[in-house]
């Protein structure tokens, strides 16, 4: 009993002490800091327009299936499958126009009731200033709806604190070869 609480009270005491020298050692993990430390000085607000290929049937699909539920063959609105994208985004709507960037991710029909596509795409840009830059897409997209709009949740190199929307417009759908080219609008507020 008492050999115990010996050892207890030295374990203490060591700890404490040992507790003590790191935090001497380190700073706190956390500090206040203007923005303008990290270049961060003036919000800016731009308008991104391109065109989205996604296409599902032919000799090169940019999304594949990677997963469906046993529903998903009988529900009329492919409730619980999932697809992988890398989309080319083309300046104009024809594949041979300019690459500017690819949306890369997963789309899954999460609705029973509508063809409700859940979008968790980012956005790579690869041509001028913002190539290199992303964007992050989160979002329900209703594919029969004329316009869908879906959040901007946040971004990376030039497009750091990205936060804004993206409105998606068919340009072309062919239902059968599920091949779909899709007008994009999106605005972003980024620095
Ligand atoms: C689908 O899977 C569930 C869970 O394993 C099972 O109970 C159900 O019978 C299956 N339905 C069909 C149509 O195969
Ligand atoms: C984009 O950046 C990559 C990596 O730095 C570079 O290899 C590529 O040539 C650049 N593309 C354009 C169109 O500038
Ligand atoms: C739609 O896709 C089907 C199946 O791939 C094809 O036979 C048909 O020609 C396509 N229609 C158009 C308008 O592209």
């Amino acid at each position: 009993m008492a050999n115990s609480s010996i050892f207890f009270l030295l374990f203490t005491v060591f700890e404490l002490f040992s507790s003590a020298i790191v935090t001497a050692k380190h700073p706190p993990y956390y500090q206040t800091i203007s923005p303008t430390s990290l270049g961060f000085h003036r919000e800016k607000f731009s308008h991104l327009h391109f065109y989205f290929h996604d296409f599902v049937s032919g000799p090169r699909p940019t999304a594949v299936d990677v997963a469906q539920a046993n529903i998903t063959d009988k529900s009329p609105t492919l409730f619980g499958d999932v697809r992988m994208a890398d989309d080319p985004l083309t300046i104009g709507p024809d594949l041979g126009s300019k690459l500017i960037g690819r949306a890369q991710g997963i789309y899954a029909y999460a609705s029973q009731n509508d063809f409700g596509l859940m979008m968790i795409m980012n956005l790579e840009f690869l041509e001028g200033k913002y190539n290199g830059s992303t964007m992050s897409l989160l979002g329900r997209n209703n594919i029969f709806s004329a316009v869908r709009e879906m959040p901007i949740v946040g971004g990376s190199g030039l497009f750091r604190f990205a936060r804004g929307y993206a409105l998606a417009k068919t340009y072309f759908f062919n239902v059968t070869a599920q091949n779909a080219i899709v007008e994009y609008n999106v605005y972003v507020f980024h620095y």
